[in-house]
């Protein structure tokens, strides 16, 4: 038997290849050996998109990027979170046994609450929805970016806590983080991110990708001095395209001097170009048929409510409200 991958993603605009290399890749390679669940996490964005046609456009979007990233729906099952209300449900019975003390120790909170946001309850509630989403489908594995493991041990502790008041109902879910991917710098060097406007986008014109790409800060070097590949932010983002052997003849030229960041630079598009071309070509395929994206979400909440209405049972059982 396979484990039970599962991950949601948040539909929140265009995304980069820091999303790319840093999450996507990995339910794209996980596919293989997990029993997969991707979901789009619609009830999560709405603690920050109140406009009705953007979030459509968002679901919509991110459902498209994904399939054109190469999600298989045959190999993973890929669904919208609010077509299974179950999760809801889930969260209320959560709600009830999780203190507000807790929750606040919540870093995406704690930032939030620092940046003196307006903070509404959903946001608040996020670790406690997120660990319906987890634990409503058993999953054993949940494959997030180094900034979610928190949410994955609120999942363990939310639990834990249910086990111990209802009785043994939930398994403990452990969070997966692929290491050497696990941070994409971005044009500036630090963690690629689109609240730091330093993104190459992964679907953008190639007008867009160049400008990105271009911008890239470097060190004020000569082409003929020496540079150091291992502080340039560039050569940072070569390593994600290119294979051993290419990589090893662009360090020794870096180290060698004669080679400049205008052209590292230039190499860089052409890689970044290369790689997507077979994707964007993809996702042009799906922009043409939605009718086909929205039936392989139908499906997949399909597939996904087998298990979540089992669930469901024995959890309204040992709440106590099945009479
Ligand atoms: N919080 C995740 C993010 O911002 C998205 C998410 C929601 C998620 N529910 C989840 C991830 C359950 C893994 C499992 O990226």
């Amino acid at each position: 038997m396979k484990k039970k991958l599962l991950s949601g993603i948040q539909p929140s605009g265009t995304i980069h290849i820091g999303n790319y290399f840093g999450a996507i890749k990995q339910f794209v390679d996980l596919q293989e050996s997990y029993d997969g669940m991707v979901f789009i996490a619609d009830l999560h964005a709405i603690t920050t998109i109140h406009d009705k046609d953007i979030l459509s456009q968002n679901i919509l979007n991110v459902a498209l990027d994904y399939l054109a990233c190469g999600l298989d729906p045959k190999k993973i099952c890929l669904f919208k979170q609010s077509d299974i209300p179950e999760v809801a449900e889930l969260a209320r019975y959560f709600n009830c046994i999780t203190t507000m003390p807790f929750l606040e120790r919540a870093t995406a909170y704690k930032d939030a609450h620092m940046k003196a946001k307006e903070i509404n309850v959903g946001l608040f509630d996020y670790p406690v929805l997120m660990a319906a989403d987890i634990l409503i489908q058993d999953a054993d594995v949940v494959p997030v970016g180094s900034d979610q493991k928190q949410h994955v041990e609120y999942a363990r502790d939310i639990a834990l806590k249910f086990n111990n008041i209802y009785g043994e109902t939930f398994k403990l879910p452990e969070p997966l983080i692929l290491k050497e991917v696990a941070i994409v710098p971005g044009i500036d060097g630090r963690k690629m991110s689109k609240s730091y406007g330093n993104t190459i986008p992964l679907f953008g014109t190639d007008e867009e990708i160049k400008k990105a790409v271009m911008k890239i800060v470097t060190d004020s070097k000569s082409p003929d001095e020496p540079k150091d590949p291992e502080t340039c932010n560039i050569f940072a983002l070569h390593k994600l395209f290119l294979k051993e052997n290419d990589l090893k003849v662009l360090r020794d030229q870096y180290l060698k001097g004669g080679l400049g960041y205008k052209e590292s630079k230039e190499m860089l598009l052409k890689e970044v170009l290369d790689f997507i071309t077979p994707m964007r070509e993809k996702r042009k395929e799906y922009a043409n048929d939605l009718d086909k994206v929205r039936a392989i979400l139908k499906e997949g909440a399909e597939k996904a409510k087998i298990q979540v209405t089992q669930k469901m049972n024995i959890i309204r059982n040992n709440v106590g409200v099945k009479i």
